[in-house]
């Protein structure tokens, strides 16, 4: 198994070896529908029933000291078996046993440190996405944690909240360990945000959605650009159901997924009121009929069941993505089951965002991969134009500067997107037009369709060192679309 193992991970480390032209395609085309999963000779996938199981919740982890004002965690990174398919065993990669990881709930200006033990066979490097932490606590791609070792974080929290979340990074690993499972939700709450009369308690909930592709024998499925993935899992589960209460719910949607974009609707178009993007609340409320989330980016939305009669049954669909409709189209069910007297509101502020600075300095970024059959050329993603290498600076950044980058998505098919570590940005433009509601909060990642340009801005005024920006389409990060910025 470990030889087996090893030797995968090994021939990933050249970047998409194996992968035909033929197999690329799904890449260049995946927000098409109606891909043909047989295209790639993938094993169909056994169909699960839908909505047969319960939403899970992912534990919410205790600290084991709590002394000092810091809040200390211990997990286990493990193999694990799972019952994701009906009757099957799936094997999985956990975060203390937990498919996805464990909550961990912060507060800011309270620090937590993370004692991660790696257990598996496979290095790992865990990173806080989203999360402003001296660059030895970043989870750097080369600063792994070797099976067997312990490796410890310490996340400062001097950041407004926000809807985190941790995931594997370790250099040419990340996609696969990330697709098997190492990733979790981490909410960072402040006093602005709870001293809003939002839904709380069992009334906010974490729903990380992906996609996966299992084989006959419900094992997960892992090759670069696979088209296949087209089982929708909600916190590690296909299309369950949920249990609500007729009031309103606040829930924090991950899409964890490597690749696949999600566009996700009420069956019934009436509308989701989308509060917050990556960096936490917006300065308001946005009522909207879908919400799009790129892998990697997040959305806190509050949904009100109470404009249902008892015994409604409502799918969140997926509006977007190559799959057939009746495996990607749709994500879970929530069912009103009860009444309930509901005190929660949505204010229509919700708070008010540090004015921009001037900027001090301006650059552009270019994102591209090699398109269309490259034969037997494996494909390779580029930043500027240059392939991920770990000792390069890419970009060198002022402390203190407030940069404005101008960037572009290069290609003609394929969409990117570009997530920037250490910072939370502001959204300025999007093709020339002031970026819409969805993107009026902090992002740390965001959304490039092929062609399409966006200016952001970010101020790099909280720790010097080097870190990571990248597309985080994780195949193609995977495949070199990963550059490092030093600040000085
Ligand atoms: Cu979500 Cu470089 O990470
Ligand atoms: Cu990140
Ligand atoms: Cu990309």
């Amino acid at each position: 198994m470990l030889n087996r193992r090893m030797l995968l991970n090994s021939g990933l480390a050249t970047a998409g070896v194996g992968l035909t032209g033929a197999a690329l395609v799904p890449l260049l085309t995946a927000r098409d529908a109606n891909a043909d999963a047989t295209a790639t000779g993938a094993a169909p996938a056994p169909a699960p029933e839908l909505f047969r199981v319960p939403l899970p919740v992912p534990p919410v982890l205790s600290p084991v000291s709590t002394a000092g004002g810091v809040d200390v965690y211990r997990m286990t990174m493990r193999r694990a078996v799972r019952e994701i398919l009906p009757g099957m065993s799936t094997e999985v990669l956990t975060f203390n046993s937990s498919f996805p990881g464990p909550v961990i709930r912060a507060r800011s200006g309270r620090p937590v440190i993370v004692h991660q033990r790696n257990l598996l066979d496979v290095p790992t490097s865990v990173h806080l996405h989203g999360a402003s932490t001296s660059q030895h606590n970043d989870g750097k791609p080369m600063e792994t944690i070797a099976p067997r070792d312990t490796r410890t974080y310490l996340y400062p929290n001097r950041q407004p909240h926000a809807s985190l979340w941790y995931h594997d990074h370790a250099h040419h690993l990340e996609s696969e360990n990330v697709y098997r499972g190492l990733s979790g939700t981490y909410l960072l709450t402040d006093t602005i945000e709870r001293r809003l009369p939002l839904p709380t308690g069992v009334h906010d909930l974490p729903i990380a959605i992906r996609d996966a592709h299992f084989d006959d024998a419900g094992q997960l499925v892992y090759t670069m650009g696979d088209r296949a993935r087209q089982t929708l899992l909600a916190n590690g589960v296909p299309y369950p159901y949920l249990q609500v209460a007729a009031r309103k719910y606040r829930f924090r949607l991950l899409n964890s997924a490597n690749v696949r974009s999600l566009k996700l609707r009420l069956a019934d178009g009436s509308p989701i009121v989308h509060i917050g993007s990556d960096g936490g609340l917006l300065p308001r409320p946005n009522p909207t009929e879908s919400v799009f989330l790129s892998p990697g980016e997040r959305a806190d939305v509050v949904i009100d069941f109470s404009r249902y009669p008892v015994g409604t049954q409502l799918v969140l669909q997926n509006t977007t993505g190559a799959g057939p409709a009746d495996l990607i189209g749709q994500v879970l069910r929530f069912d009103v089951t009860h009444t309930a007297y509901d005190p929660s509101e949505i204010p229509a502020e919700l708070r008010t965002l540090p004015p921009l600075p001037k900027p001090t300095a301006e650059r552009t970024i270019t994102l591209s991969m090699d398109e269309g059959g490259t034969g037997t050329t494996p494909p390779q993603g580029y930043i500027d134009g240059k392939v991920y290498a770990p000792d390069r600076i890419d970009s060198f950044i002022r402390y203190g500067a407030s940069e404005v980058w101008t960037v572009t998505n290069l290609n003609k098919n394929i969409p990117h997107n570009l997530h920037l570590h250490l910072v939370q940005f502001r959204v300025l433009e999007r093709n020339g037009h002031s970026p819409d509601a969805a993107e009026s909060g902090l992002k740390d990642t965001v959304m490039l369709l092929p062609g399409e340009t966006i200016k952001l801005q970010a101020t790099f005024d909280t720790f010097r060192g080097a870190y990571l920006y990248h597309c985080h389409i994780l195949d193609h990060s995977a495949m070199g679309m990963m550059a490092t910025m030093k600040i000085t």
